[in-house]
C-alpha cells in the first residue's frame, strides 16, 4: 500500500479562506480582529514561526503586531506587557511565543500564560481553556491539535469507534489532542517516554498522532496497514535536515494517509491560530 500524502499547505489555505470571510464580516461591523505576539530572545525557529504568523494574519485581514524583547527581558517587563495587552480592547488575541529565554523560569512562563486574559487566549494554553476542553465546553482549543483534527476530517477519517494512539503527553499538543479524539468518540491511548513496547501499542492504532519531538521515531513496521498517521514533529536529523517524528519513507509504504514535514501540520497550526483570533474578536463583540 502507498499512503495518500495530505497537503497541509493547501488545506490550511482553505481554512484561512474561511477565516478571511469571518474577518471580513467582522470588519463590516467595524471590528478589526487583532493579534499581538510577544517574542522574547533570539531563537531562530521562533523568529520564523512569528514571521509566518504575521504573514498569515495579514492575508486573512487580521491586524497583527509583534512586541519584541531581547533575551535579557525581565519577568516584570513581560508581566507588565501582558497586563497592558489584556486591558487593550483592540487586542483580541495574545500569543506568548515559546520558548521564552532561559532567564525566564518554567514557573514564570506558567505564570505569564496564566496571566493572559482567558478571553484572549488564542493559543488555548490557559488552564481555564484546558479545563473547558476537559469538560467538553466551548473554548479556545490549542491550534496544533485543532489542525490535526481538521487534517483527519479532510482525509475522510472519522475517529468514531477507531483506536487512536497519541505519542507525546505535552500540555500544548498531546493532552488536548487526546481530548479532541475522545470527544470525537475514538478509543484513545496516550504514550510517552515510559510506555513499554511502544511499537506494539502503535501497531493497534487506526489513527497515530506523533508529537514527541524525536526525529523519525515511528517506523513503517509499527504501523497497521491503512492507518492514518499525523506527524506533528519538527526536528533536525543528524545532517541538519528538517524531519518529523515519523520515518516518512517506510511509513508511506504502509499507512493509508500520512502528513509530510514540512507542509503538513505546521501550516494548519497557523491557520487555526487565525481561526481563534476571529473567534476571540467575535466573542468580544458579542
Ligand atoms: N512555539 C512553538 N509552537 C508554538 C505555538 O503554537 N504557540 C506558542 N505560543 N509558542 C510556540
Amino acid at each position: 500500500m502507498s499512503a495518500t500524502i495530505l497537503d497541509g499547505r493547501a488545506i490550511a489555505l482553505k481554512v484561512r479562506a474561511e477565516v478571511a470571510q469571518r474577518a471580513q464580516a467582522l470588519r463590516a461591523r467595524g471590528i478589526v480582529p487583532g493579534l499581538v505576539v510577544i517574542l522574547a530572545g533570539d531563537d531562530p525557529a521562533s523568529a520564523v514561526y512569528v514571521r509566518s504568523k504575521g504573514r498569515a494574519a495579514e492575508a486573512c485581514g487580521i491586524a497583527a503586531r509583534t512586541v519584541r524583547f531581547g533575551a535579557d527581558v525581565s519577568f516584570a517587563t513581560l508581566q507588565a506587557t501582558v497586563a497592558e495587552l489584556n486591558a487593550d480592547p483592540a487586542v483580541h488575541g495574545i500569543l506568548i511565543q515559546l520558548p521564552l529565554p532561559p532567564g525566564v523560569s518554567a514557573e514564570q512562563t506558567t505564570a505569564l500564560l496564566e496571566q493572559v486574559d482567558p478571553a484572549k487566549d488564542v493559543d488555548g494554553f490557559h488552564p481555564q481553556s484546558l479545563g473547558h476542553l476537559v469538560a467538553g465546553e466551548p473554548t479556545f482549543v490549542a491550534c496544533t491539535p485543532s489542525g490535526c483534527m481538521r487534517l483527519l476530517a479532510e482525509a475522510g477519517v472519522d475517529p468514531q469507534g477507531k483506536r487512536a494512539v497519541v505519542i507525546g503527553r505535552s500540555t500544548i499538543v498531546g493532552k488536548p489532542m487526546a481530548l479532541l479524539l475522545l470527544q470525537a468518540h475514538a478509543t484513545v491511548t496516550v504514550c510517552h517516554s515510559r510506555t513499554q513496547d511502544l511499537p506494539a501499542v502503535v501497531r493497534d492504532a487506526d489513527i497515530v498522532i506523533a508529537a514527541v519531538g524525536r526525529a523519525r521515531l515511528v517506523k513503517g513496521d509499527w504501523i497497521k496497514p491503512g492507518a492514518a498517521v499525523i506527524d506533528v514533529g519538527i526536528n533536525r536529523d543528524g545532517e541538519g535536515k528538517l524531519c518529523g517524528d515519523v520515518d516518512f519513507e517506510s511509513v508511506a509504504l504502509v499507512a493509508g494517509v500520512l502528513t509530510p514535514v514540512p507542509r503538513g501540520v505546521g501550516p494548519m497550526t497557523i491557520a487555526y491560530l487565525m481561526h481563534n483570533v476571529c473567534l476571540a474578536a467575535a466573542r468580544a463583540a458579542g
